[in-house]
């Protein structure tokens, strides 16, 4: 190969690294038709064009033209035998000397008539990627043996990067099918997550839309603590399943319109394990949900169950749960009682805090409810939780920020807590 048609092809050889970058771009239409431009003013051609061949429905479809007449149009589908013949012909073919011609018979005319004299497949691996259509040069010479190998060099570029923009093309196109895919999942999960959630509140009349609560408190403490959207995700999902045990626990249990017995209360406090026993089998998308189940009754001095775990062995997602669990508890109404005042709720947090909550969970939720209070957030997800008229902001902020005050230090929890 001599310098110029190294240099010509030093110039042609970005176009394929190219044809990765611009793949979903009109640049790369630009690129295609400056490289046919390239082309036809090394040879001294009037008139050309790029044709792309679609393997899949046979369609040939125009790229770029150059110095071609506005009727120019070429033929919209390459047959079986045209095919063949252009794969066989790799090398610069003159098809319209020959009688009858090769390639496209019906349309030899018409194309003759517009100017065009030469077919170049373009080529890749034996596979038929398009066509360089090409007028004779200005000068009416014969193109010459160096002519055809700078074609063929040039052709043979403009081949693997229009191959390479398809490629990626394809490439995308299964990416977003596979996006797509997922999202379908993930919804489909996460509406069966919804499903199994109001099962269980069905299950217990008085406590309707509890885990649903749980949930969404779950995730607003999770966001505040600095989790990231699929952990929060995760979370949120432990929420809505965190009391799926009470599946197994009997409904007049779980029903009881007043405190229940020992005995009752031995049966009811099996729906964490039972959770856990429900849970585990399940693949899902986010790891731990099983343990937060399970451990949503456990206590940071060790008093819960099923485990008696302490402090920093219970996994934090289940602390959170906890919180949001009996948050939600204090906060609405049950059979034997009405929901508490938010100041007791609040006193009753401040006690609670380091026997049985954790002080940065307790801290991470006082601290979004501030904001919401404060206006610094535009959703308030926490009051639309609670309803109307059941927080005064001017006497609850105060005290809100006292007990974050109290509690977001790096004192050990149990001083933290102030007991
Ligand atoms: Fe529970």
């Amino acid at each position: 190969m001599d310098t110029t048609i190294q240099k010509l092809v030093h110039t042609f050889g970005s176009l394929a690294d190219l044809g990765q970058e611009v793949a979903s771009s009109g640049v790369f239409d630009d690129m295609v038709r400056t490289s046919l431009h390239l082309l036809l003013g090394t040879l001294a051609i009037r008139r050309g064009a790029v044709v792309e061949y679609d393997p899949v429905s046979g369609a040939l479809s125009c790229r770029a033209t150059w110095g071609l007449s506005e009727r120019f149009c070429t033929p919209t589908t390459l047959d079986k035998l045209d095919r063949e013949t252009l794969v066989r012909e790799s090398g610069g073919i003159s098809l319209f000397d020959e009688v009858p011609p090769v390639v496209f018979p019906e349309q030899a005319e018409d194309l003759r008539e517009q100017g065009i004299e030469i077919i170049m497949p373009m080529l890749v691996r034996g596979e038929l990627t398009g066509l360089v259509l090409l007028g004779g040069k200005a000068s009416g010479d014969e193109l010459t043996n160096e002519d055809l190998e700078i074609l063929r060099a040039m052709v043979r570029h403009i081949s693997v990067g229009v191959h390479t923009h398809r490629l990626m093309g394809q490439l995308e196109s299964r990416a977003e099918e596979n996006r797509r895919i997922y999202e379908e999942l993930h919804t489909i999960y996460r509406d069966t997550v919804r499903a199994f959630a109001a099962a269980i509140d069905i299950k217990d009349k008085y406590t309707q839309g509890h885990s649903e609560r749980v949930g969404k408190y779950s995730e607003i403490i999770a966001r505040e603590m600095g989790w990231n959207e699929e952990e929060v995700e995760g979370i949120a999902i432990a929420g809505y399943l965190h009391d799926v045990g009470k599946l197994v626990v009997e409904r007049d249990i779980i029903n009881a319109p007043y405190r229940i017995d020992a005995k009752a209360s031995n049966e009811l406090n099996r729906h964490p394990a039972a959770g856990y026993e429900i849970l585990s089998p399940i693949h899902h998308p986010y790891a731990d949900i099983p343990l937060m189940a399970r451990h949503h009754h456990e206590r940071m001095d060790g008093r819960g169950y099923p485990d008696g775990l302490t402090g920093e062995q219970i996994p934090l997602g289940a602390r959170i749960v906890t919180l949001a669990d009996s948050f939600d508890a204090m906060t609405t109404d049950r059979p034997y009682r009405k929901r508490r005042g938010f100041t007791d709720v609040l006193e009753d947090l401040r006690l609670s805090t380091g026997k049985q909550f954790d002080p940065r969970v307790v801290v991470a939720f006082c601290k979004a409810l501030c904001k919401e209070l404060e206006g610094q957030t535009k959703e308030r997800r926490v009051l639309k939780l609670l309803g109307k008229n059941y927080i005064e902001t001017e006497q609850i902020l105060p005290l809100l920020k006292q007990l974050i005050s109290e509690l977001d230090s790096d004192k050990p929890p149990v001083a933290a807590a102030g007991v």
